[in-house]
């Protein structure tokens, strides 16, 4: 049996973990690789740090960007994070060295995964970065290899499993973000600073990775509009149980050969789509295919061994000898520039509060008759006399333009109490 040296950068959650299996189950793992796995060097910031594993028969290397240029690392496992400094030195000295490399790092693969891209063909290796997007899902794989066949119409997913859980908390216990993020933050599912997750910036990075592997476009954020679940309400959560759907932060892509559209936003989602029933930590993505319908995929997005699971499923593929183009295609096939796609109409939720008198509702309606947005429906949840009272519209469908109009006007109207709050309904 062959091996394969492996080098592993960064001995954290998943790093530790890959680690660990490696030890645990080699005898499996061997067999699935076809090769021996060999862990011949590992490298973090500090030596003495407890990983949970046995380290005494390990070669440390001091400073992780040297592992690339050891002679006895083939395959370099970067799991240390950040966009940019030692992990992507590191990934970068390893490629051009010709060695393949593996990563969990979205952050870095969304803002730098065109050159490294082309960095690998050029030195007739590869990049597995199956774990970077949505955890023990094989999204990318799938989308690169079982999916390679069929056109990608459009993706939509639940890919921050911090927020997944936060508004399914909201939901189940009736408690505020806050209250519920604090919770979170002491059960290790959410960062002590939650904003990559909470405003929709994990997920966005995610998602441009999977939108350049469906529609063969180099990663790119330019137009991708984020919004995360911070001015998400308790409320808005009990009217959409009320009205029939679930709030999730999706994550959503669409190219028609010619513009794309990439946005992050909290949407109500009909209980009739098995999206919205994705609940607590699970992630999912939803493909809509032109040859072979809708396939969606549910699982665990995060937590070390779900995320170990992808990382060593990653080092298999290496090991035994396959080097798939890291975005599905050659990287000198990748859309460089795209413009701005058409946004498709929908349907909208609109909350806000006003004082409960008469002539106010008239006031507001009459903002939506002025741009021609019919309203599906008005619900004032229950009567205040001259007291603040949360009233929630429904449109029918409509296109930005014209919900642009009547938001820019309703932010300015001194009937309302509070900022609007604004979701598309799917
Ligand atoms: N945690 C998850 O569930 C999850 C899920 C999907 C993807 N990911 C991705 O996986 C990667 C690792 O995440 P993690 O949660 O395992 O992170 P983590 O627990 O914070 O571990 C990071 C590791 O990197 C090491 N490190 C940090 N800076 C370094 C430097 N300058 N030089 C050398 N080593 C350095 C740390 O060393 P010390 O231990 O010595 O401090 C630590 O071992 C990230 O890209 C993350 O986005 C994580």
């Amino acid at each position: 049996m062959e091996s394969i040296n492996i080098g592993i950068a960064g001995l954290g959650t998943v790093g530790a973990e890959v680690v660990k299996q490696l030890q645990i189950n080699a005898n499996y793992l061997n067999k699935k690789a076809g090769a021996k796995l060999n862990l011949a060097a590992i490298s973090a910031r500090n030596k003495s740090n407890d990983r949970g594993f046995d380290a005494s028969n390990l070669i440390w290397i001091e400073g992780a960007e040297n592992l690339a240029v050891q002679k006895e690392v083939d395959l370099v496992v970067e799991l240390i994070g950040g966009a940019d400094g030692t992990a992507l030195n590191l990934c970068k000295s390893a490629l051009k060295k010709g060695k393949s490399i593996v990563t969990a790092n979205k952050a870095m693969m969304s803002k730098h995964g065109y050159d490294l891209a082309l960095l690998a063909e050029e030195n007739q290796c590869s990049i597995g970065f199956e774990a970077s997007v949505a955890g023990c899902i094989p999204i990318i794989k799938s989308l690169r290899d079982g999916l390679s066949a069929t056109k990608i119409n459009s993706i939509s997913g639940i890919l921050n499993g911090t927020c997944n859980y936060i508004l399914t908390e909201m939901r189940e216990t009736g408690r505020s973000f806050d209250d519920v993020l604090k919770e979170a933050q002491s059960k290790g599912y959410a960062e002590a600073d939650p904003t990559f997750d909470v405003d929709g910036i994990d997920a966005a990075q995610k998602l441009t990775l999977l939108t350049a592997i469906a529609f063969g476009i180099s990663p790119n954020d330019k137009n991708l509009n984020i919004s995360g679940i911070r001015d998400v309400d308790v409320i808005d959560i009990l009217f959409a149980e009320e009205l029939g759907y679930r709030i999730k932060l999706l994550a959503a892509s669409k190219f028609d050969g010619d513009g794309l559209v990439q946005e992050v936003s909290p949407c109500m989602i009909s209980l009739d789509k098995q999206i919205s029933k994705v609940e607590g930590v699970l992630n999912a993505v939803e493909l809509n295919t032109q040859l072979a319908g809708s396939v969606m995929l549910t699982g665990f997005g995060a937590g070390a061994e779900p995320t170990a699971t992808a990382v060593l499923s990653d080092i298999i593929t290496v090991a035994q000898g396959k080097a798939p183009n890291s975005f599905g295609c050659s990287a000198r096939d990748l859309i460089a520039n795209i413009k701005e796609g058409k946004q498709d109409k929908h349907r909208f939720y609109i909350r806000f509060n006003v004082i409960d008198k008469s002539g106010v509702l008239a006031n507001i309606t009459e903002i939506f008759r002025k741009y021609g947005l019919s309203i599906e429906s008005l619900l004032q949840r229950g009567r205040n006399p001259n007291e603040e009272v949360p009233v929630v519209i429904t449109t029918h469908e409509t296109g930005n333009v014209t919900l642009m109009s009547v938001m820019n006007e309703l932010n300015a109207s001194k009937e309302l109490l509070n900022k609007p709050v604004c979701m598309k309904i799917i």
